[in-house]
């Protein structure tokens, strides 16, 4: 755009002072006077059609290198194992694909902000235009020229016109937001069923959590707490913590008839009941028991269940009982599952779900 092309209100122009336009000339009320804007000198792009050219290629080969570069970031994410590292000068040893996303996510960043710089300072109009100040309350005149202005300015930018520029730029700006979609695979696979049951399982011993022996219905006294796990599950596994932490029992030894629950009477063993350990408040284990009451604690916040009713909550701000495991005795007398727990166990957000 040549200095032709700028509407006539914005060019300096001697105006007159006592409206409080521009200054041009000093006076006695105004000791210095307005320069106003230099003169434009044009680019060698506004004035040679080939080296605009070299410029748009420049513009769309930074876009270019985004998309590459965004391409590169999720192949990296996809391919290189997490934890290999490699050696980089001078930082030494670091994971291989912390460096890779890093550098691919730096490279497609910085190209979109290149190009989008050398686009805007050797196509674009770079010709310096001065606006007097105006009320807020823009009049409708006003408002027709700003969108006149950006129609215009939307004109300058060539956007239409340099399609090379307009697609690149879209296809960058399109593809980038892809890096952000592959990262939420970091949130882990979807957890389906699997926070809904336990190891328990129909014949799956109960195994004493102190001394890692199974536990017969003689090991189990009136008036005394037993932790148990379930068979096959070891402390040294790998997810011995997520598995305990859904599977932890609770037993004590009731007289079956001071069971007042119909259910818990049926689904004990000569008074023995298995209870989950986990609180259904917020999950903390409960490990106090009060034998002359048959409640049980938790030392969180004071949950107290009723062991003897259900399991149900007395006291405390837990919202529902706690979930009872069906036992009975194998055909070697050990304490056995008769299935896993009928409900989740743990704090009550399931029965928002
Ligand atoms: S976690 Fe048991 S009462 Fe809060």
């Amino acid at each position: 755009m040549s200095s032709h092309d700028i509407p006539e209100e914005n060019l300096p122009v001697e105006q007159d002072a006592t409206h409080g336009a521009a200054v041009t000339v000093a006076d006695e009320n105004h000791p210095f006077a307005d320069p106003g804007l230099p003169p434009h000198e044009h680019r060698i792009q506004d004035i040679d059609e080939r080296a605009a050219k070299r410029s748009e290629r420049t513009v769309a080969l930074l876009f270019t290198l985004s998309m590459l570069a965004t391409v590169g970031f999720i192949a990296s994410y996809v391919t290189i194992e997490p934890n290999k590292s490699i050696y980089v000068f001078p930082i030494g040893h670091i994971s291989a694909m912390n460096f890779a996303l890093g550098l691919t996510l730096g490279v497609a960043l910085f190209a979109i902000g290149a190009a989008a710089v050398h686009w805007a300072r050797t196509l674009m109009s770079d010709v310096e235009v001065a606006d007097e100040r105006h009320p807020i309350e823009a009049p409708p005149e006003v408002k027709a020229k700003v969108l006149d202005d950006f129609q215009q300015g939307a004109k300058e930018s060539q956007l239409g016109r340099r399609k090379l520029i307009r697609n690149t730029m879209f296809g960058a700006l399109a593809l980038f937001p892809l890096s952000g979609v592959v990262l939420l695979r970091d949130l882990g696979p979807l957890p389906g069923t699997k926070l809904r049951h336990t190891m328990w399982s129909k014949g799956k011993l109960l195994v004493n959590m102190n001394t890692n022996q199974p536990l017969r219905p003689s090991d189990v006294a009136v008036g005394s707490l037993t932790f148990a796990k379930p068979e096959g599950l070891e402390e040294h596994d790998e997810d011995f913590q997520t598995q305990i932490a859904k599977a932890a029992l609770m037993i004590v030894r009731l007289q079956p008839e001071n069971i007042k629950d119909k259910q818990e009477l049926e689904w004990s063993h000569e008074g023995i009941v298995a209870y989950s350990k986990i609180c259904t408040h917020v999950g903390c284990p409960i490990s106090l028991y009060e034998q002359q009451t048959h409640h049980a604690l938790c030392p969180c916040h004071q949950s107290t269940f009723d062991l003897s009713d259900g399991a149900r909550v007395i006291f405390g701000p837990a919202g529902h009982a706690l979930p009872q495991l069906r036992i009975g005795v194998n055909a070697d007398g050990y304490l056995e599952a008769l299935g896993d727990f009928a409900e989740p166990v743990g704090p009550a957000f399931w029965e928002r779900g």
